[in-house]
């Protein structure tokens, strides 16, 4: 079940209300929480899942049930015929995407670079950029032609500051902010944001296996003091996402209690 920490209380402080978000990798952790704050916020959610189609469907009725529209739809977003009949598949059913969140997890071995195996590497890198590059490539010329569009990434605070075992995650997620760096320069002039969220570590499963000694020892380092939650990141990306962003593009925002300071 998924929960949100900012819930509008009337139609007026709904402030996704007409847009068309597609979010990546929305059937647990951090997807989810955001596919449930954006449903509740009034936008029509394609909640996309590769395995956990009972999760991904219990995201779309936690939004259905407060009124809201959602989808959900199956693809490897590193396919791109599957990105490709994903996106046709929520534009079908709510009209042009003009939000896309990119945040499905490409899995990775933690190794020092010393063990590391190309094959594991590579698999990281092409993971995530395509991950990236397909659903862009799908939903930017409708949002070139409607002059409006705004694309999220969930990057990591691993992209500028390294972590032992990490190197492919960060090369990866290194990458993955760039390319969101040159879609801000290159896509501003037709009215498209692209912003970078940078996450600390936050409680999903993915770091479900981390022993708690490590996740206290990290919150502890944090001037917040806790870890993050995957509401804490919903929130940023629906803080993007909005009008409220409207002259923000190209940005990197930690959300990580203060444990990255820029
Ligand atoms: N958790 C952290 O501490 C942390 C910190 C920094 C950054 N991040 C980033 O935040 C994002 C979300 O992480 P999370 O912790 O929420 O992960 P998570 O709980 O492990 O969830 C991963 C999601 O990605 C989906 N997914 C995996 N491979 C996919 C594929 N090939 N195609 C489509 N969907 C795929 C999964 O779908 P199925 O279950 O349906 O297979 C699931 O919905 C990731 O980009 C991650 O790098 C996380």
């Amino acid at each position: 079940m998924v929960s949100t920490q900012s819930q509008p209380s009337s139609t007026a402080s709904k402030l996704m209300q007409d847009r068309v978000v597609l979010i990546t990798g929305a059937s647990r952790g951090i997807g989810a929480a955001t596919a449930a704050l954006l449903g509740q916020h009034g936008a029509a959610v394609g909640v996309n899942y590769y395995n956990s189609e009972t999760a991904a469907q219990e995201v779309v009725e936690t939004i259905t049930a407060s009124g809201g529209r959602a989808l959900a739809v199956q693809a490897d977003v590193r396919n791109v015929q599957q990105v490709n009949a994903m996106v046709q598949q929520v534009e079908e059913a709510f009209g042009a995407i003009d939000t896309l969140v990119i945040n499905a997890n490409a899995h990775f071995p933690i190794l020092p670079f010393v063990a590391y195996g190309w094959e594991d590497f590579e698999a990281k890198l092409l993971g995530e950029l395509k991950g990236a590059f397909f659903p862009c490539k799908a939903v930017v010329p409708s949002m070139i032609e409607n002059r409006r569009g705004c694309i999220i990434a969930v990057s990591s605070g691993l992209s500028r500051d390294p972590g032992r075992g990490f190197i492919a995650h960060s090369t990866a997620k290194s990458g993955l902010d760039a390319f969101i760096k040159s879609l801000a320069l290159e896509l501003g002039s037709y009215g498209i944001r692209a912003n970078v969220v940078s996450p600390g570590l936050t409680l999903t499963e993915a770091t479900a296996q981390l022993p708690q000694q490590q996740k206290d020892a990290a919150a502890q380092s944090v001037p917040l003091k806790r870890n993050g939650l995957p509401e804490d990141v919903a929130g940023a990306i629906l803080l993007l996402a909005s009008e409220q962003a409207n002259f923000i593009t190209g940005a990197y925002l930690p959300v990580s209690g203060g444990s990255q300071m820029l």
